[in-house]
């Protein structure tokens, strides 16, 4: 394995939490992803379903997990289901887990092989009041594609037609967001490599680069460090382009004098990072680039010490806006008086700072939480306030993973560079390094 999974204790526990959350009777049913197509035989990389994974750890096609705690037979409170290996699996596509090597992942003791799924189904859901069903609840989901889990929903609702069915979406959102020990370490392992990643990136960096040769530096250290690659679609835009948002095409050079900003962050063990920092093509910002980034890092800093318990997200973003609309003033892109008669509904930041400033972090990049709660200690937030100037082609952007603390946020990035000193520092390191 490329990775080490969390302990089977640890799987345990994420599924005593969600058993804790079901109300009598119920029986959960949770799968895995598909294996998606390409064309012809041609298939994406597997990409397990995030919520099978949390409650197991099985990173396979073809899995499914029942959880039905008031079981009249204790071998039915938990039921793993896997593909059944065979010779023939084995040496077309390398091994499949056995059901010891199930057990010893997940702590599940009864594990069976996939096709007898539905038959188990059929003889258990007539003992259950309600069947819970999971779906993808993500604020900003996409559901052009039908996903497994879809498709199966439908065909068991189909065939059950009067059971209760419940959400088990809210309650993975709730349980997934207050991260566990190991899973904090999983993060941070990733930021490791992702910060093994930047430096290595300060040192390649010169005029004349291509913005994918810096996206496949990262790529590289990604690789040999055991982590499936980048955890998202990275972005590495340079001059103009740090100013589109979404900017994923990479292909432009890197011009001299030029800032580049570059977001982008490994996977581990299919936990995510998500990093942003912005540098200086020829290894020196200019006093204009310096005074923005500093300013971005201002706002950086004192959000993230208002990631507090009992902090609400809402309160938060509109403290960061005012944090913001100072530094904008200060960098005499903001006029004080329109800010003092600005609509409040549309505040003129918005110009220079459009996104948000933080967002869960996890399993997914852009993780599951409850936004309408206050936070709580073990929640993983990103903090990336930015500035974008598209008339002076200068876009900054500063991003850090933190996690929430009753004694003040833990800065999971306090190994990666960020001040200017430092950034300039080890890209003057590698300039003379080269020369001599
Ligand atoms: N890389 C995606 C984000 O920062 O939210
Ligand atoms: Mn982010
Ligand atoms: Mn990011």
């Amino acid at each position: 394995m490329r990775y080490k999974p969390l302990s089977a204790a640890t799987y345990r526990e994420h599924r005593a939490r969600f058993r804790q959350a079901m109300e009598k009777g119920g029986l959960a049913v949770f799968h895995s992803n598909d294996i998606m197509p390409t064309s012809a035989d041609g298939t994406m990389p597997f990409h397990q379903a995030a919520d099978l994974f949390y409650l197991t750890g099985v990173d396979q096609e073809e899995t499914a997990l029942i959880i039905f705690p008031d079981a009249f037979d204790p071998k039915d409170r938990e039921i793993l289901f896997v593909r059944e290996t065979s010779e023939l699996i084995a040496i077309w596509e390398g091994a499949k887990l056995s059901k010891k090597e199930a057990t010893e992942l997940t702590g599940i003791a009864n594990v069976q092989w996939y096709g007898t799924l539905d038959a188990t189904l059929k003889r258990l859901l007539p003992e259950a009041a309600h069947l819970y069903l999971n779906s993808n609840e993500h604020l900003r989901q996409s559901n052009e594609v039908e996903t497994r889990e879809q498709r199966l929903n439908k065909a068991l609702m189909a065939r059950y037609p009067l059971h209760g069915v419940k959400r088990s979406a809210p309650i993975m959102h709730r349980i997934r967001s207050r991260k566990t020990q190991e899973e904090i370490q999983q993060i941070q392992n990733a930021i490791n490599i992702t910060g093994k990643a930047f430096r290595r990136i300060l040192q390649f960096t010169k005029p004349g680069v291509m913005e994918y040769e810096i996206e496949a530096e990262a790529t590289h250290e990604f690789l040999r460090n055991g982590s499936r690659g980048h955890a998202y679609t990275p972005i590495v835009g340079s001059g103009y382009n740090a100013c589109v948002l979404h900017y994923i095409t990479n292909d432009s050079e890197c011009k001299d004098g030029d800032v580049i900003l570059i977001d982008l962050g490994c996977e581990y063990g299919g936990y995510a990072s998500d990093m942003t920092r912005s540098i200086p093509v020829n290894g020196t910002f200019t006093p204009r680039q310096r005074d923005v980034y500093n300013a971005v890092l201002r706002v950086q800093k004192e959000a993230t010490k208002l990631l507090m318990p009992g902090t609400y997200l809402n309160d938060y973003h509109k403290k960061v806006g005012e944090l913001m609309e100072k530094e904008l003033i200060g960098l005499g892109l903001l006029d004080k008086d329109a800010v003092a008669q600005q609509d409040p509904e549309k505040p003129l930041y918005k110009k220079y700072f459009m996104h948000g400033t933080s967002h869960f972090l996890g399993l997914d990049v852009h993780d599951v939480g409850l936004w309408t709660e206050p936070i709580e200690e073990n929640m993983v937030f990103t903090v990336e306030p930015g500035i974008y100037i598209p008339e002076e082609k200068l876009g900054i952007r500063i991003e850090n993973n933190i996690v929430v603390h009753k004694d003040g946020p833990i800065d999971l990035f306090k190994d990666i560079p960020r001040e200017v000193e430092e950034i300039e520092a080890l890209m003057a390191g590698a300039r003379k390094k080269a020369k001599a």
